[in-house]
């Protein structure tokens, strides 16, 4: 359910998905304890992290979940999805395969989520535009055709990664 006990007045779970090494593990690490780090290692199994925010005056405990992109371990599927209330699904703007499988992603979710869930689509490491092969448009409208919220972010120098999250959290409440 969506009421946290100890004072917290909501619990809302959300997932992030997306393909190994997009920055799943980074946008989530610099949300929640505002950290990045080059080294990161792919993730196995999953993880998540917890963060307190305040919204409309209610705290709002967000528990998210962080799973690993890589092939081998797609078994994971309806124990991760169950109760998430957001998602946001990540590819890399500098690596168009990555985009080629957001369908995919989506599949998943409408396979194992909650039909009412909030979908955030993120093109992330917009830091290395040089490397972009996949347009802004090209994101925006595969958002919008698929009803997701839309942004791009880099958890190296932090755009828009609090926006990504707050705003899926602000839709759930
Ligand atoms: P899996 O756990 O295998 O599914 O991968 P992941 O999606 O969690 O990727 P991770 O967060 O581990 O990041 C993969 C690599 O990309 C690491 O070397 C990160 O430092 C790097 N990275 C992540 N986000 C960004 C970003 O916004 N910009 C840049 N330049 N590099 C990033
Ligand atoms: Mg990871």
């Amino acid at each position: 359910g969506k009421e946290g006990g100890k004072g917290m007045d909501y619990v809302f779970k959300m997932v992030v998905i997306g393909d190994s090494a997009v920055g799943k593990s980074q946008l989530l690490s610099r949300f929640s304890k505002n950290e990045f780090s080059m080294e990161s290692r792919a993730t196995v199994g999953v993880e998540f992290q917890t963060k307190t925010i305040l919204i409309d005056k209610k705290l709002v405990k967000a528990q998210i979940w962080d799973t690993a992109g890589q092939e081998r371990y797609r078994s994971i599927t309806s124990a991760y999805y169950r109760g998430a209330l957001g998602a946001i699904i990540v590819y890399d703007i500098t690596k168009l395969p990555s985009f080629e499988q957001v369908p995919r992603w989506l599949e998943d979710l409408r396979a194992y989520a909650d039909p009412g869930i909030v979908v955030m689509l993120a093109g992330n490491k917009c830091d290395l535009h040089e490397m972009r092969s996949v347009p802004t448009e090209m994101g925006r409208e595969l958002a919008e055709r698929e009803g997701m919220l839309f942004l791009e972010t880099s958890a190296l120098d932090a755009t828009n990664v609090e926006q990504a999250f707050l705003t899926v959290l602000e839709h759930i409440y």
